[in-house]
């Protein structure tokens, strides 16, 4: 076969980007510089120019909008007693206040949560719906994306699933990908992992209303199986965008795919979970995904205190009662 078809130089073009791209991360990630040509060096200076404008941005449009309603006062939480997470687990959706007893702290974590995929690819584009100097809205965002094409996970879908819950949200929880349910119904988290999630955000003293709740990818990946890295860095710059638009105080990244996704981080999220990150000036707590916890009951303790330390940032000290 000739080497020199289009095919086999979309492929080589294809692998150079893949290398490019592995080297900024590591550069990033791991603090050492590995470019090897001034080329490269000179991509990543304007990247790293690209990624400070966004900052920039961000800084710029923290006022509200004029027009948006402000969010609604928020009852004070009760403060459940420690392992309210673990109560709620056993409640039917919609009974909010879990009361149980306490289970002993779960053994290491199985070894699918350890297996580290390759490096998202680094998305340096302009973001889809936001003008320079303009917060965008969740409408414009929307539009942008339209009936979207742009990964293979158009092909299967129903529904594309952008996103539910308050556009002015402090708190935004950010899931994997929608499944059957949510690709039928078109909104996220609504099967068994978004009954457990709605009890959780319950427990917090919050309501689905009250926070915003998206998904890495938007198109229900096939068989529910993992977004692939080409699906990830397609869907990715909305999740971005909308973030850029809700501006919350804090982001909850629900498993592997939201966290590593989100933070350009490698690490497996049982060792990323509990710790408090930053993405792009907000506060991100890493913890366990929903559908993980269902499959791992005695891991939701851990995913508890998690949501305790968002608690308290919030300042609903959940550890008072406990
Ligand atoms: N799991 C997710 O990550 N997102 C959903 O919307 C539903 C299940």
């Amino acid at each position: 076969m000739n080497d020199d078809t289009p095919d086999s130089m979309q492929e080589l073009a294809d692998v150079l980007q893949d290398v490019r791209r592995h080297l900024l991360w590591q550069e990033e990630t791991a603090g050492r510089s590995l470019l090897v040509d001034a080329k490269v060096a000179a991509e990543l200076q304007q990247q790293r120019a690209a990624a400070s404008s966004v900052r920039t941005m961000i800084a710029r449009t923290k006022a509200p909008e004029p027009a948006a309603a402000p969010t609604p006062p928020r009852p004070p939480a009760e403060s459940p007693s420690r392992d309210t997470l673990h109560a709620a687990m056993k409640q039917p959706l919609g009974a909010a206040r879990p009361l149980a007893a306490a289970r002993p702290l779960a053994p290491e974590a199985p070894a699918m949560l350890l297996d580290v995929p390759q490096s998202t690819p680094r998305y340096n584009g302009a973001l889809p719906g936001v003008v320079e100097g303009e917060r965008p809205t969740l409408d414009q965002i929307r539009r942008e994306l339209g009936d979207c094409r742009r990964c293979k996970l158009c092909t299967g879908r129903k529904n594309i699933v952008f996103g539910s819950g308050n556009p002015r949200a402090d708190l935004v929880f950010v899931g994997e990908g929608p499944g059957e349910n949510e690709d039928l119904q078109g909104v996220p988290f609504v099967g068994a992992a978004g009954d457990l999630l709605t009890k959780m955000i319950g427990a917090m003293g919050f309501t689905r209303n009250d926070v915003y709740i998206a998904n890495v990818v938007k198109c229900r990946p096939p068989g529910n199986r993992n977004p692939e890295p080409d699906e990830i860095a397609a869907c990715e710059p909305f999740l971005r965008s909308q973030l850029l638009a809700i501006q919350p105080k804090v982001i909850v990244a629900l498993g592997k795919f939201a966290a590593q996704t989100l933070l350009r981080d490698t690490t497996p999220i049982t060792r990323m979970r509990g710790q408090w990150r930053e993405y792009e000036g907000i506060q991100l707590m890493p913890t366990f995904h929903p559908a993980y916890l269902l499959r791992n009951s005695a891991e939701k303790r851990k995913a508890w205190e998690d949501l305790q330390q968002v608690m308290k940032l919030f300042g609903k000290h959940p550890g008072s009662s406990a």
